[in-house]
Parts: structure tokens; C-alpha cells; sequence
């Protein structure tokens, strides 16, 4: 087996048209707008329609991406779409996202970490193109939390919106992967978790009623965890990348809440236009965040080649991570 470098050669985004204001929010919950700006720098979500599932903007995003790169679906090598609102249990999400796309028999599978998500499925993806497994792979981030919400609490029905960002990594004489820190801790999973359907509490009528299959979130005492996990393995990843903060071009981290991101971004030292926030339009869209943000800032031509790129998120698990990358046009 070779070892080849890799990089990303098209990006692409998507969310719902349906677009949830704080104002709209303030029509069914006791809250304002000025309570969920300050709080979480949130001013709008985008939330799918009752026939949209994540699969649906999975599909979009990676259309896009398509286009930017130049392909066809037939051209990708393996799918892989990180997401916890699956549209099903299984099949996997990615599964049905290849077939839309024309791709065919092309293998195809999800990675189920939470708002770590695209960093897990970046590092997975990285691996397999340098190591020389393919040649190209489709990775996205995709989300629709809003169909898990319980959007009659208030600490959680303003925090998350739905979207999907989709990049294309492939062989490249050049290498964009520097380093990735992941970890976990699933000692204490109540802090942020929908038990679903899950084998641990099987769906049931009274479950229903207790809402088990909706997100329930410990807000501030994830709020701490996030700050100091997002700045340990920010720390980690330039060190394995032998990298100063200085070197970084863009930090781009998990759209969770602004005041975690500024916490973060103050203690690393870095000046806000290093930082991309684009959490004022999305909300937490949770796997999808980082990838959206990306292409976000590649389409508007902000990446240049040589550019460092950090990514870095945490969230259910509990989960975070950190990749440094650097930008190969
Ligand atoms: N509007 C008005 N008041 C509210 C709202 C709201 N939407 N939500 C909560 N409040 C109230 C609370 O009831 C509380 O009132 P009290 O003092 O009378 O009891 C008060 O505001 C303060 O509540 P806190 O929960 O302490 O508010 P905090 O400043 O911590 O903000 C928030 C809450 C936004 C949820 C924050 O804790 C947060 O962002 N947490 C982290 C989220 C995160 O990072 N998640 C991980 C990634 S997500 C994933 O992995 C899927």
C-alpha cells in the first residue's frame, strides 16, 4: 500500500429554504431575540419541511460540490455522510445519497459522532486516499436536527438549525492533512443526547410521552466542557503539526454557540477575522456546521493556496476533535 498525499478539490453547501427567525421563535416560546443574540449569537436557522430528510440536503450539498469539482457522481469512490438524524436507522444515510447522486454500487456509509462529526469523517476519509485505498471521496455533513427537536423547551428549540456541507478529497502529490486529535468520553452521554429508538430504551408509548427521542442537553455544563476541549485540541493538532498559532489562517470551528467560539478563539489568541462564525444564519447544524463554513469561505474566494486551515469541534459523546490542514488549490 502507497502513501500518497491528499486534498480537497470541490466544496459545496445547502440548507432548507424554510428560514426560523428569533421573532418566529418568540411566537410559541417564552424568550426574545435580544435573550438568544447575546446568548448565543444566533439571529437565524434554516429548518427542513416535513418531506425534506437529511439525505435531501446531503444530496444538494454534494451536487454542488460536484459542480465546483469538475465530476460525476460515477467518479466519487466512496461516499460517507456524517449525520445523527439518519433519515433511517439503517440503511445508511450515505447509501441513499449515492444512488441519488447516479452513483453506482459505489461503497457507501455514515459515521454517527455528533457535532464531531466532519472531523471524524475527515480524518477516516484522509486516511483511506493517502493510504491508497481511492482515489476520491465524498464526505458530507448533514443535518436536520430540527426534526429531533422539542421545540417546546427553549434552552434547546433556538439552538439548532438543519443544513449539509459536502467537500471531495482526492489523490494528490500534495498533502493537505497535517495532524488530527480525536477524543472521546462516554462516561457521561445525559450531558447532550437523544435516546432515539435506541436499544437502551426501545420506543415505546410511555417514552413518547417522556420524549426520549428528542434532544435533551445539559446546556452549561456542556458550555464549559466545549470551551476547554476545543482549546486542548486546537493545542494538540498544531502541536503534532509542529504549527504556531500565528501559522493558522483560519480557525473553523463548530457552530455551537458564539460566546463558546469566542471564548475559545480569545484564549488561542486569535483575531477575529481569523475565526469564520457564520452561526448568526444556521444555528448549530451540528455535523454540518464546519463543512457549510468551509465552503462558505472557499466560494468566496477568502482560501488561497498555502492557506492553514484548522477545524475543530466537540459535542455529543461526548466527542471533539481537531484537524490542521493546509489548502492545495
Ligand atoms: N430564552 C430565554 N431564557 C432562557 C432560554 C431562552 N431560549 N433558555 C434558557 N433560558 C433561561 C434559563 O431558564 C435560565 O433561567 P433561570 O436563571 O431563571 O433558571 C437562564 O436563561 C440561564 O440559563 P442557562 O442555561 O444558564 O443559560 P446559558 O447562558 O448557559 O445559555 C445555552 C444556555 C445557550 C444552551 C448554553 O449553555 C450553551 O450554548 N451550551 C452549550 C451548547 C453546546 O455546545 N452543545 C454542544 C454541541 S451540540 C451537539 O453536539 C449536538
Amino acid at each position: 500500500m502507497s502513501f500518497t498525499g491528499v486534498k480537497i478539490v470541490g466544496v459545496g453547501h445547502y440548507a432548507p429554504a424554510r428560514v426560523v427567525t428569533n421573532h418566529d421563535l418568540e411566537q410559541w416560546l417564552d424568550t426574545s431575540d435580544e435573550w438568544i443574540t447575546t446568548r448565543t449569537g444566533m439571529k437565524r436557522r434554516h429548518w427542513a419541511s416535513n418531506d425534506e430528510a437529511t439525505s435531501d440536503l446531503a444530496a444538494a450539498a454534494a451536487s454542488a460540490a460536484l459542480v465546483h469539482a469538475g465530476l460525476q457522481a460515477q467518479q466519487i469512490d466512496c461516499f460517507i455522510v456524517a449525520t445523527v438524524t439518519p433519515d433511517y436507522y439503517f440503511p445508511a444515510t450515505a447509501c441513499l445519497v449515492a444512488s441519488r447522486l447516479g452513483a453506482v454500487d459505489k461503497p457507501a456509509f455514515d459515521v454517527a459522532i455528533a457535532c464531531s462529526g466532519f472531523i471524524y469523517g475527515l480524518t477516516v476519509a484522509a486516511g483511506l486516499v493517502r493510504s491508497g485505498v481511492y482515489r476520491r471521496i465524498m464526505l458530507i455533513g448533514a443535518e436536520t436536527l430540527s426534526k429531533i427537536l422539542d421545540k417546546d423547551d427553549r434552552s434547546t428549540a433556538i439552538l439548532f438549525g438543519d443544513g449539509a456541507g459536502a467537500v471531495i478529497l482526492e489523490r494528490s502529490d500534495e498533502d493537505s492533512f497535517l495532524a488530527a486529535d480525536l477524543g472521546a468520553d462516554g462516561s457521561r452521554p445525559e450531558l447532550l443526547f437523544a435516546q432515539g429508538s435506541g436499544a437502551r430504551r426501545p420506543l415505546d408509548h410511555a417514552a413518547l410521552d417522556e420524549k426520549v427521542h428528542l434532544i435533551h442537553m445539559q446546556g452549561p455544563e456542556t458550555f464549559k466542557l466545549a470551551v476547554n476541549r476545543m482549546i486542548e485540541s486546537t493545542e494538540a493538532v498544531l502541536e503534532q503539526a509542529k504549527l504556531a498559532k500565528s501559522e493558522i489562517t483560519f480557525l473553523i470551528p463548530h457552530q455551537a454557540n458564539k460566546r463558546i467560539i469566542d471564548a475559545a478563539a480569545r484564549y488561542l489568541g486569535m483575531p477575529n477575522g481569523k475565526v469564520v462564525i457564520n452561526i448568526a444564519e444556521y444555528g448549530n447544524t451540528s455535523a454540518a456546521s464546519i463543512p457549510m463554513a468551509l465552503s462558505e469561505v472557499v466560494r468566496a474566494g477568502l482560501v488561497k493556496s498555502g492557506d492553514v486551515l484548522v477545524f475543530v469541534a466537540f459535542g455529543g459523546g461526548l466527542s471533539w476533535g481537531a484537524v490542521a490542514w493546509r489548502w492545495h488549490q
